[in-house]
């Protein structure tokens, strides 16, 4: 089982951060720059530098490197709205997309998020721009496209808000029976675990969850996994059930036994966490804070490895 982070290498420049990073994680994920507006910002061309310098990096520190993420709808080239597109046409694009950058980093990715968070909290799919044009094929083109570049590579569905009994967790189980009815190589789903203070799933209801993708035949990880305050600065109170949203995640995949693969935090350090640009006003969502001092979420966390 690996624990591991999300990182950018601009973080890297801060030596606190980085020895930290190498000391405490064994796997590393890029949170953006192997995403489809970096890889290809023109169509047909295609720009590794930066994923070449994250995944060359990750694996001369002898870090598990899960790649992320190749289709999704945000972070997507301003090329793929500016066209209009047939089902077709847009389907090859994908396919191409997805063959390219999954053959450039054949053997270096462990596993790769195929698609991230293609459906609805009430289990219908988003209205993205490739459900529009192509309904589920693009689904299914991802999938095909990734297993046909590297056949070794997990690959993965990630999402939010399925870590939990519901309409969106059944409509994953539901993509993942009809991938695997069609013989589409689809080896995990990624639950990101995204959660509030107080607001996180159970560890019991996450046992639960992650039981039920295992038992359609696929194997499950905690993929982004952070918890954040809506209101700051926290209390005592706050940080306490901070450690226990936290616990209830990693309790979880221990209890599942080694169908969960592992576990990642989407960063580890206030300082660079996502939360405060994405959801203003909210955060200490991380295991450290910002100035490198351990939360006791942290310390719960390492109690429950
Ligand atoms: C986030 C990155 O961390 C940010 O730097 C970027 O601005 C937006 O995307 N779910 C995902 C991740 O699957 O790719 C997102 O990463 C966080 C939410």
């Amino acid at each position: 089982m690996y624990f591991g982070t999300a990182t950018n290498q601009e973080q890297w420049s801060n030596k606190e951060y980085t020895e930290l990073m190498l000391e405490q994680f064994g796997s590393m994920t890029p949170a953006n720059v192997q995403k489809w507006m970096y890889t290809e910002p023109e169509q047909g061309v295609f720009n590794y530098t930066a994923g070449d310098e994250f995944a060359n990096y990750a694996l001369k520190n002898k870090k598990v490197l899960l790649c992320d993420t190749l289709v999704w709808h945000q972070q997507y080239p301003s090329w793929l709205d500016e066209k209009t597109w047939t089902k077709k046409d847009l389907l090859n694009v994908i396919y191409q997309h997805v063959y390219n950058e999954v053959k450039h980093f054949k053997g270096r990715c462990f596993s790769w998020n195929v698609v991230n968070e293609a459906l609805n909290e009430d289990g219908t799919w988003r209205q993205s721009l490739f459900y529009n044009v192509t309904g589920t094929d693009y689904i299914e083109t991802a999938f095909l496209a990734a297993s046909a570049a590297d056949p070794r590579a997990q690959l993965y569905y990630n999402d939010y808000n399925i870590e939990y009994p519901g309409p969106k967790s059944a409509a994953v189980e539901n993509m993942v029976k009809w991938l695997r009815s069609k013989h589409v190589k689809i080896d995990a789903v990624g639950l990101e675990s995204h959660f509030i203070v107080g607001q996180a799933a159970t560890e019991a209801q996450q046992q639960q969850q992650m039981q039920s993708y295992i038992d359609l035949g696929v194997q499950v990880v905690v993929s982004e996994l952070d918890v954040r305050f809506e209101t700051l600065p926290p209390t005592e109170a706050g940080l306490a059930q901070q450690t226990v949203d936290y616990q209830a995640s990693i309790n979880a995949c221990i209890k599942v036994g080694k169908q969960c693969m592992g576990i990642s935090v989407w960063d580890f350090d206030d300082e660079y966490s996502w939360i405060p640009s994405s959801f203003a006003g909210q955060g200490d969502a991380d295991l450290w804070y910002a100035n490198f001092t351990t939360t006791p979420a942290y310390t719960g966390v390492v109690s429950a490895l």
